[in-house]
């Protein structure tokens, strides 16, 4: 009888990226406050399902911020300036940017950051077709660490960071504060921030919002142990958990956790976590800001804002700045 080799049962080695969210997990689990950072939500599957999310009714800041963009992308494009590269944080799908680059020539070059390199990716090859006038240089990094973006070609090249989308709200308002800080030092001198972020409103419009009829948001938040289970050497039972959103008056936030349904034990690596029925961990915080707490906080990290644009609603805005 021929013999065949048989890979190991059990455990496959961990990549570097695996193993850094392997160990941002269990930091997570095994604080005072268990929390899973929320940008593993976007691997292939949570990315599609981002999509989807942005096209749901109750679901606003995507449909908003694109209309404030529609509308204002003339101004906002003469704001970037020609001969501007233009770096984006957290680009996805690339779908509002879109509107600037349609509005924009003689642009120096696009530069989509993100975190799925297979979705950035797909998103580059399309948007090759589309601006066969733009130069396009995706960059497969995690921006929230130091940036490791292609040297500026001149010296007198100037930078403008696209960062809209709310992205911004993931953030406690002193990571913000540093982001933004951070920001400012990759722009450089005469760099520019286009900015959008999402407004504080009524507390059903907000709760709706991560509350969808059709459970797609469920399904976003419930993706991440999926993940966990597939890219790491864990064990964790999805249907003992499900998803839950509510607003923090007092911080201002959307708070987004998995609950547990039952007391359980889940295992990550070597280490087993016993979750009582009702224990949270924590996946999301979404920020809602007034304009005046939003022009401070730029103000401290050394950007002045020089426009804004919102709806009629004031649900959401759009801020240009200037270091
Ligand atoms: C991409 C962070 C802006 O906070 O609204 C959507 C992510 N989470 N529904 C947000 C999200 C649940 C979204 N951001």
């Amino acid at each position: 009888m021929p013999t065949t080799l048989m890979p190991p049962l059990g455990k496959k080695p961990l990549s570097g990226a695996a193993k850094q969210f392997q160990r941002d997990v269990l930091e997570g689990l095994n604080a005072p406050k268990r929390a899973i950072p929320s940008k593993y939500f976007y691997d292939q599957r949570g990315s599609a399902l981002f999509d989807q999310i942005c096209d749901l009714v109750e679901y606003y800041p995507t449909r908003t911020e694109t209309a404030i963009m529609q509308r204002h992308g003339r101004m906002m494009a003469s704001c970037i300036g020609a001969g501007s590269r233009l770096v984006e944080y957290g680009s996805g799908s690339s779908l509002k940017t879109r509107i600037l680059l349609d509005k924009l020539s003689g642009l120096d070059s696009y530069l989509p950051v993100d975190i799925s390199e297979t979705h950035l990716r797909a998103t580059v090859r399309e948007l090759e077709t589309e601006y066969p006038q733009h130069t396009i240089t995706p960059v497969v990094g995690d921006f929230t660490g130091p940036l490791d973006l292609p040297r500026a070609t001149s010296a007198d090249l100037r930078t403008c960071i696209y960062f809209p989308g709310s992205t911004i709200g993931n953030f406690t308002h002193a990571e913000a504060g540093e982001l933004l800080r951070a920001m400012r030092i990759t722009a450089g001198r005469r760099g520019g921030l286009l900015i959008g972020f999402d407004l504080l409103k009524d507390k059903d419009v907000l709760e709706a919002a991560y509350n969808d009829a059709q459970g797609i948001t469920a399904q976003f938040n419930l993706n991440l142990l999926t993940r966990i289970n597939r890219e790491l050497d864990a064990h964790v039972d999805v249907a003992n958990f499900e998803h839950k959103a509510r607003f923090n008056e007092q911080a201002g936030r959307i708070e987004m956790s998995l609950r547990s349904l039952g007391n359980q034990m889940i295992r990550i690596d070597n280490q087993f976590f016993h979750i009582n029925e009702s224990d949270e961990i924590l996946t999301e915080y979404s920020h809602k800001y007034t304009i005046e707490q939003f022009t401070t906080m730029a103000d401290a990290a050394g950007w002045s804002c020089r426009a804004l644009w919102f709806d009629s609603r004031k649900y959401f805005a759009v801020m240009y700045l200037e270091a």
